[in-house]
């Protein structure tokens, strides 16, 4: 969270003092919070959210449990602002064939460990499979997570039966044991994957948990078991000097339900040139996997119910061409396969990154014609497109894609 949502919360506590029921009813200054919550919640979501924002931010210690092997110390420190990370904040993932080589220390890398600590960094096993992951931006996962299974499943197109060379397909996941039913995603048999690179994560729940768990190396109720290597574990026997588990399940819920209700950030400036840019972002197909509205279900939270949601994506794998294969299989994804990537947000990503720009799963184009034109496979028509467009036409699309 920065300065500037500061203030924001500081008008919210002025407001709960003054005993108001409904809480930010408009949108704040358009776009420029990164980290406000949805319209309209009542005042004890809003105090959930509130705690969830401390949770999110907070710096863990070994002595509150962090380690024995992580990646960073807090969700803050990965997703800065409520935003996407850079290359410096992702991680890898590594495995070989269907094989997560959990006894070497997979399927993610964690290249740190808390000090005093007879562990080394974890090494990778010669031969496997590696995958770098820039951290997405975590705004508006709660619309994402609103979306029907169904409304997805109906934008599939596995087997390409409208013969446009776009298919795109459900990554069809199993949830952890310990998302039930009352969670979307979870339950027994094969769910909506929807979340991270690969859409293999079914529920915010397992996404936070296992955030919590992998990247931090913090147990929870949900996820009571230390994360170390078994070749370590050998020569050591203990992890860090706090029990486990080191936080509660409420404590993970506050932040599930902290990111559940960022709102994305809103559109910017509509000028001619974005909307010429829109236009030729329908024509050249773009849009067939960057939809540009999904619409959410029923939500027991009226602010998440019904809500037209324009995050630029359909929440599909989509084989994306050998340049950007990551040869690693993840869930029902093959290593050609990737999330359509939600675009909202995009006209803030040099504000999250300090005038960076970062873009694709392992941030290696950093300008938006570079993304487009390492587009392949499934998107290699929209990209010739593109490139053949003049150079005032490729200016509107991107004019465009940093008015979203
Ligand atoms: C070490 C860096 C790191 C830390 C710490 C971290 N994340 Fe992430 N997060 C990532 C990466 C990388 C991904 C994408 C993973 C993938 O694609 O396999 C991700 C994905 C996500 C997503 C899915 C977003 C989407 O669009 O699908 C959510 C939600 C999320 N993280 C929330 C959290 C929360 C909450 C915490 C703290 C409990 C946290 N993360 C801690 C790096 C991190
Ligand atoms: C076949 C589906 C498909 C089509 C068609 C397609 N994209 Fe994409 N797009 C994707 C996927 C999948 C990703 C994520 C790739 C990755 O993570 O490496 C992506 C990523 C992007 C990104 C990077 C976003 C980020 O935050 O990293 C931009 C920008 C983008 N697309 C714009 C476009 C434009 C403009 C067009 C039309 C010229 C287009 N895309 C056509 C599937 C598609």
């Amino acid at each position: 969270m920065r300065n500037r949502s500061r203030v924001l919360f500081a008008a919210i506590a002025v407001s709960l003092l003054g005993g108001c029921d409904t809480l930010m009813t408009k949108t704040p200054t358009a776009g420029n919070e990164f980290a406000a919550p949805m319209d309209g919640l009542d005042q004890s979501l809003n105090a959930v959210f509130l705690q969830g924002d401390e949770n999110f931010e907070k710096p863990f210690t070994p002595a509150e449990g962090l380690g024995p092997i992580f990646n960073n110390v807090s969700c803050e420190g990965c997703h800065p602002g409520d935003g996407r990370g850079s290359v410096e904040t992702g991680f890898f993932r590594f495995s070989a064939g269907g094989d997560l080589l959990v006894d070497s220390g997979g399927p993610q890398h964690q290249d740190k460990v808390i000090p005093g600590i007879r562990l080394v960094p974890e090494g990778v096993p010669a031969g496997a499979d590696r995958s770098f992951r820039l951290p997405p931006p975590v705004f508006g996962v709660g619309l994402i997570e609103a979306i029907d299974e169904q409304t997805i499943v109906d934008l599939a197109d596995p087997d390409d039966a409208d013969g446009d060379g776009i298919s795109g397909r459900v990554n069809w996941v199993m949830a952890a044991d310990f998302v039930s039913e009352r969670h979307v995603g979870g339950g027994p048999g094969p769910h909506v994957g929807r979340f991270s690179r690969k859409s293999q994560v079914s529920s915010l729940l397992e996404q936070v948990s296992a955030a919590y768990q992998q990247d931090m190396g913090v147990t929870s109720d949900f996820i009571p078991e230390e994360n170390f290597q078994s070749q370590h574990t050998a020569t050591v026997s203990i992890g860090d000097i706090a029990p486990d588990p080191e936080i509660s399940a409420n404590t993970v819920l506050e932040t599930v339900m902290y990111v559940r209700l960022l709102q994305p950030p809103a559109r910017g400036r509509i000028t001619a040139e974005v909307e010429s840019g829109e236009v030729l972002f329908a024509n050249l197909q773009c849009v067939a996997c960057h939809v540009p509205t999904l619409r959410t279900g029923d939500h027991e939270m009226p602010t998440l119910a019904n809500q037209e949601v324009a995050l630029y994506s359909d929440l599909l794998i989509h084989d994306m061409g050998e340049g950007l294969a990551d040869n690693r299989p993840d869930g029902d994804a093959d290593g050609y396969e990737w999330r359509t990537a939600p675009l909202w947000g995009t006209r803030l990503v040099p504000d999250f990154l300090g005038g960076q720009e970062f873009y694709l799963h392992d941030g290696r184009a950093t300008s938006l014609e570079e993304a487009v034109l390492l587009h392949g496979g499934e998107a290699q028509a929209a990209r010739d497109g593109f490139a053949a467009l003049s150079s005032t036409e490729r200016d509107a699309v991107v004019a465009f894609l940093k008015s979203l």
